[in-house]
């Protein structure tokens, strides 16, 4: 857990709440964090369940591993150590869209259970909702796709350390939503996301 290092910061609690803006809004936030292998189609269902949302009127926001490694997390690599930073942060981003009001379409690989759970804690501790989604892929199929081209250079040594290849994937135990997108349709998946929402009462179209 990053070290909180300023000292004599205090929180400074505004006038307009969360459930202020939710009345604004029309619905209230949440965070869906999609996890699965590079590749597995977690990109694909973000922007599918994105443009769905925008038609009913709702709010959200996606967070993407490749475009927030090329801004705020330019300075992140592929250790276990900026992994985790890069978890850590996007964490905090989407916590924020969740008191906007904001649905935050989170899609990183986010490969160990323990960073995810620490979000699911920030989220959790703030009674916010945290919806973990698993986009079950086998690797197989994954490789496969190679929309990037990346599994051919990691197994032709060109990338190190590489998810699935050389480097661990830890799978959820218990996630709120099991997607699998080898066998699933787009449509299918996005319908299972979207009873999930009406049945938590985040939106109620
Ligand atoms: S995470 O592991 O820290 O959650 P993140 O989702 O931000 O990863 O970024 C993954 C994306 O970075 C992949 O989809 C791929 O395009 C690219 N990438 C580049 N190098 C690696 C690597 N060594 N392992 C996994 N993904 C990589």
């Amino acid at each position: 857990m990053a070290e909180q290092k300023a000292t004599n910061v205090h929180w400074h609690e505004g006038d307009i709440s969360r459930e202020h803006r939710a009345k604004l809004l029309g619905h209230k936030g949440a965070t869906l964090w999609f996890t699965g292998l590079s590749g597995s189609g977690k990109s694909t269902v973000a922007v599918e369940l994105e443009g769905v949302l925008h038609e009913m009127g709702v709010l959200s926001y996606r967070l993407d591993g490749d475009n927030i490694r090329l801004g705020i997390n330019k300075n992140l690599g592929f250790s276990a150590e900026d992994r985790t930073e890069n978890i850590r942060r996007i964490g905090e981003i989407a916590k924020l869209y969740v008191d906007t009001g904001v649905l935050a379409l989170s899609s990183f690989i986010s490969p160990y259970r323990a960073d995810r759970d620490q979000v699911r804690k920030l989220h959790e501790e703030a009674g916010m909702d945290f919806i973990e989604v698993f986009v079950d892929c086998s690797l197989e199929a994954a490789e496969s796709r190679d929309p990037k081209g990346l599994y051919k250079k990691a197994r032709a040594g060109e990338i190190k350390n590489f998810t699935g290849i050389d480097d661990p994937y830890e799978a959820p135990n218990t996630p709120e939503i099991h997607l699998r997108s080898d066998k699933m349709s787009l449509q299918e998946e996005v319908d299972i996301i979207l009873a999930e929402l009406r049945n938590r009462g985040i939106i109620s179209k």
